[in-house]
């Protein structure tokens, strides 16, 4: 047994999707949430831009001593899982990837289309997971340019028609492909599954990985005698920009009213 907290990391409120899911399973856990606000969409970024910004995450999980860490963002999982376990060897790293394996199971007309940040789709790593698990399966890319969708969400600009135009752009060319999957390789775009959904309809299925990782969680706090003991949780969360906007979206999307929020200042900030 172990009370120590999971450090959860995002770019900003997407791994809030991820975090929903684990307080689902494991709701005996400490969790701490730690949002990079003020340098998201890291979808834009370099991979070293990127790689220092995780390093200075992880440096600030060490110091609060989690027990695991997270990394609740597609983008900053599949520039440098391995950089990072290599950095940090005494914790252990769970990343998110799009879940393409699952989606070669479920798909019957092997049409499918993976939503994801202008990084992860432009990443070999997501041909290599294609190559690996999509054989047979055509699979349809769609890069979120210039970060434009994750701006909008950050910005909880979800109700306006501003974001349903610009899913309609994005989308409708794909609505006659005979698609029957889609797959939110972003944890970000789980925010707006539904104005998803809308646009290609109830026959199309849409898979995130907030379930999977919060079972790969489970699975490596089991394994390893990590889990905590039946407790009431303690949630805190983290910005490097702003508390009120953060809180916000806590209260949007995961329901969690007087959410303990503060402020993280990053080293080169
Ligand atoms: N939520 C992140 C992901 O899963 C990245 C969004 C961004 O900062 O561009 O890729």
């Amino acid at each position: 047994m172990n009370n120590q907290a999971i450090g959860i990391f995002d770019s900003g409120i997407g791994g809030l999707s991820v975090f929903q899911e684990i307080k689902k399973l494991l709701p005996f856990e400490n969790l701490i949430y730690f949002a990079d606000q003020a340098f998201c969409p890291y979808g834009t970024k370099s991979q070293s831009q990127i790689r220092k910004r995780v390093l200075s995450a992880l440096s600030f999980f060490e110091k609060q001593k989690v027990k695991l860490v997270v990394i609740a963002c597609n983008t900053a999982t599949t520039v440098g899982i391995d950089y990072y376990r290599e950095k940090f060897p005494k914790v252990p790293i769970i990343g998110v990837v799009p879940v393409i394996k699952t989606a070669g199971g479920k798909t019957v007309t092997k049409k499918v289309l993976i939503l994801a940040t202008q990084s992860t789709i432009e990443n070999p790593y997501l041909n290599v997971l294609i190559n690996k698990f999509g054989k047979g399966i055509k699979f349809f890319k769609l890069g979120d340019w210039e970060g434009q969708l994750v701006k909008m969400i950050e910005n909880g600009e979800l109700k306006q028609k501003k974001i349903e135009k610009e899913l309609d752009f994005l989308l409708t060319p794909f609505l006659n492909q005979n698609i029957d999957t889609v797959v939110l390789g972003c944890t970000h775009f789980p925010l707006i599954r539904n104005q998803i959904q809308d646009i290609f309809g109830a026959r199309v299925q849409i898979l995130d990985s907030g379930g999977a990782v919060a079972r790969h969680t489970q699975r490596v706090l089991e394994n390893k005698g990590l889990l905590a003991e039946n407790q009431k949780p303690d949630y805190t969360f983290y910005t490097t920009a702003n508390i009120e906007r953060l809180n916000r979206s806590i209260q949007n999307f995961i329901y969690i009213l007087n959410a303990k929020v503060k402020k993280m200042t990053f080293p080169t900030d």
